[in-house]
């Protein structure tokens, strides 16, 4: 199993307000270290839960996909690391001169900031299969050189992490179905976040009545290139990001000490 993995899974905050989250956090005391921002919660409460995870000394992950002109991506990855937190998000399909202009930003607010900041950008979102990457592309048409045409949404965001790496960041947010195909092409020292992952428990097909129709109400499951935790691991990623299966359980920290036995299998 990866050393100190408790340090490895990031837990999503997906909620609408920030006494949930507040609640959730209180919940999984002493077992979870990293949180996910994203921009339902930030949408909703700003800066407060950020100044409240910092001063719990929690590590926060600001997951708010920045995609823009580079010098509006420049300005809000500044600000946003000036908020002393650990990693920030773009797209990679911004390209590499707003990915560039991200850095820039970052390297400004990590010197103000006194603290190392990672940067990543988010290749394919792991809700798209490779029919959605298809349908937003208009690969139909064969309009691109060079994809594969059984897997495009590997080979995008095999594409996209080289793009990424171009541009000097520290990694991709990608599917844990691709974290080993992009650790192969562009070494280990290139970090991989892997959202999109279910314990096999989780899988809505395999689920009783009554469960499905809970899991459809809180979950809406919506991810297609899933893994479980303990695959995720295999595959080199060095961070995963759990939501749902976690925050909107019934018993949260039993949900994540199940996850975290799943990865003692690694
Ligand atoms: O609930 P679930 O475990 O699917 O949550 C995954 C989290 O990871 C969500 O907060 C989602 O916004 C985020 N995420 C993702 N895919 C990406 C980047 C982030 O699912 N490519």
């Amino acid at each position: 199993m990866p050393a100190d993995y408790k340090k490895k899974v990031i837990i999503a905050l997906d909620f609408n307000n920030i006494k949930d989250a507040k609640n959730l956090i209180h919940k999984l005391e002493g077992e979870a270290y990293i949180y996910k921002v994203g921009l339902e919660l930030f949408l909703n409460c700003g800066n407060e839960i950020l100044i409240f995870l910092k001063r719990a000394g929690y590590k926060i992950f600001l997951d708010l996909k920045f995609y823009d002109i580079p010098n509006t991506v420049y300005n809000a990855v500044k600000s946003a690391g000036l908020f002393g937190v650990d990693i920030i998000n773009v797209h990679a399909s911004g390209g590499i001169e707003m990915m560039k202009a991200a850095k820039k930003g970052l390297l400004e607010a990590q010197e103000t900031a006194g603290k190392k900041i990672e940067l990543f950008a988010v290749t394919v979102l792991t809700s798209f299969s490779s029919e959605d990457v298809k349908e937003v592309f208009d690969f139909h048409n064969n309009c691109v050189y060079g994809i594969n045409q059984e897997n495009t949404a590997e080979s995008i965001a095999l594409h996209l992490a080289g793009l990424a790496e171009k541009s000097g960041l520290d990694g991709v947010v990608c599917s844990p179905l691709e974290s080993l195909s992009i650790k192969k092409k562009f070494g280990d020292n290139f970090k991989t976040i892997t959202p999109g992952i279910r314990l096999k428990e989780n899988n809505i097909k395999k689920q009783n009545t009554l469960e499905k129709e809970n899991s459809i109400k809180n979950r809406h499951d919506d991810q297609k290139r899933i893994t479980s935790p303990s695959e995720a691991f295999r595959n080199k990623a060095d961070y995963i990001v759990v939501g749902r299966p976690v925050a909107h359980a019934a018993e949260p920290l039993a949900s994540l000490k199940k996850i975290y036995r799943d990865i003692e299998t690694c």
